[in-house]
This record gives C-alpha cells, sequence and structure tokens, in this order.
C-alpha cells in the first residue's frame, strides 16, 4: 500500500492531466511534483503548432515549482493518457537530475504503479566541470 501523501500526489497528477493542451498528438500527460514540505505543484503537456516547441508535462511541473522558488522535492507522479506508464524522456530526466536528484519517480498506468529513483532512471546526466 501506497503512504497517504503519494496516493494524494496521483491523485493531483490525474488533475493536472486534464490541462494538458495536446491537440497534435492526442497524448495527454499530467504530472504532480511534491516539495519536501508536502506542497503539490501541477505539470501538463503543452504542444505548439510549432511541434518541436512542445512542452512535457514533467518539465511543465518542475518549472511551476522553481519559479515558486521551491528548492526541495519529494516525490513526482506521472500519468498519460493511453494506459501504459508514461516513461519520462531524456530532456525530463536531465532536468530532474540536475535539479531534484532525489525525488522518487511514480510512473501510473492501467497496469500498475511503479517507482523509481533518478539514479535508476538515469545514471549518467550531463554535467558541466
Ligand atoms: N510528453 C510528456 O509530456 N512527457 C513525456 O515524458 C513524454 C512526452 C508529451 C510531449 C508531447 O506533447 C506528447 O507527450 C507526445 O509526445
Amino acid at each position: 500500500m501506497l503512504p497517504s501523501d503519494i496516493e494524494r500526489l496521483i491523485r493531483e497528477a490525474k488533475e493536472a492531466k486534464k490541462k494538458a493542451i495536446a491537440p497534435y498528438s492526442g497524448f495527454r500527460v499530467g504530472a504532480a511534483l511534491m516539495t519536501g514540505k508536502g506542497k503539490i505543484y501541477h505539470g501538463c503537456n503543452i504542444e505548439n503548432p510549432s511541434l518541436m516547441l512542445s512542452f512535457c508535462a514533467e518539465r511543465a511541473a518542475l518549472i511551476n515549482a522553481l519559479v515558486k522558488g521551491e528548492k526541495v522535492f519529494k516525490a513526482m507522479a506521472i500519468v498519460s493518457d493511453n494506459g501504459d506508464y508514461c516513461f519520462p524522456c531524456g530532456a525530463c530526466r536531465q532536468m530532474i537530475a540536475e535539479f531534484t536528484p532525489d525525488v522518487e519517480i511514480y510512473l501510473i498506468s492501467d497496469k500498475g504503479i511503479k517507482k523509481f529513483s533518478i539514479p535508476e532512471l538515469f545514471p549518467y546526466p550531463f554535467k558541466r566541470l
């Protein structure tokens, strides 16, 4: 059984997904990011007719929290539309690794819930020396 704060985080990721703007792919993604103090920030994917500008839910959640001055994060939940696990893309993994290397990542699908650490998902992030 999951802790109640993680259950809440998962519900929030599903809420965040409702805000997705995905008219081109039809693939809606929601992310919810919980701070160390339990505050939750939403992110959703935001697409653009210039398709390369499309923005992922995970980075949207992170930016949403960072611009509010948040620095410490506990967990992120990610949910998509297709009933399968939505693994964060490489760009999102790089950005999560930079700002929240200790965060727990929960992927929610119709098949169940998977939990990962960032070192598991992205063992060799780019770092500028
Ligand atoms: N997308 C995300 O929001 N997160 C991911 O981890 C992978 C992909 C979005 C980008 C685009 O709007 C849509 O999913 C289809 O690729």
